[in-house]
């Protein structure tokens, strides 16, 4: 419970790498189909899971049981949500992303209450 901000942060790292990854595969071979793929990784992993992750560490936000469950929803939402679009993409139908973007909104409400109540 207490390294729930750590592991907000070391996760927002990792998912900005391969996020970084798919932006520079996309560009080496100049096709950008993925864009929406790499954009979201990016955003709702990378930048979006560091702010939760600064917020917990700088008691913006509260840190406890309904932190960790926070950070569950985001880190498989985040993730699961840019495979579905990838998925979405190439013709493999759109399940995976709607559940995947369902799990991104949750998880914006489990911080807005975990902000209200720090
Ligand atoms: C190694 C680092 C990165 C590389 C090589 C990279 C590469 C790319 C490429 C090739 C595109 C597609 C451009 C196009 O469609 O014409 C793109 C789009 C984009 N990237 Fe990155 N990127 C990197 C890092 C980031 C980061 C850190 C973020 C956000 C925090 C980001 C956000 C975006 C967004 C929002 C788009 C626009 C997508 C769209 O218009 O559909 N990128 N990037």
């Amino acid at each position: 419970m207490e390294k729930v901000d750590r592991n907000f942060l070391v996760l927002s790292a990792v998912y900005g790498l391969l996020g970084m990854g798919i932006g520079l595969y996309m560009a080496s071979v100049e096709t950008f189909k993925f864009s929406a793929v790499h954009s979201h990784l990016t955003l709702v992993g990378f930048v979006t899971l560091a702010i939760y992750g600064l917020a917990y560490r700088t008691g913006l936000a509260k840190k406890d049981r309904w932190a960790v469950a926070h950070f569950w929803v985001s880190a498989v939402g985040a993730l699961i949500f840019p495979l579905g679009e990838g998925l979405a993409i190439n013709g493999n139908g759109i399940a995976l992303a709607v559940v995947g973007s369902m799990l991104v909104i949750l998880s914006a409400l489990q911080f807005v209450v975990a902000a209200w109540r720090a």
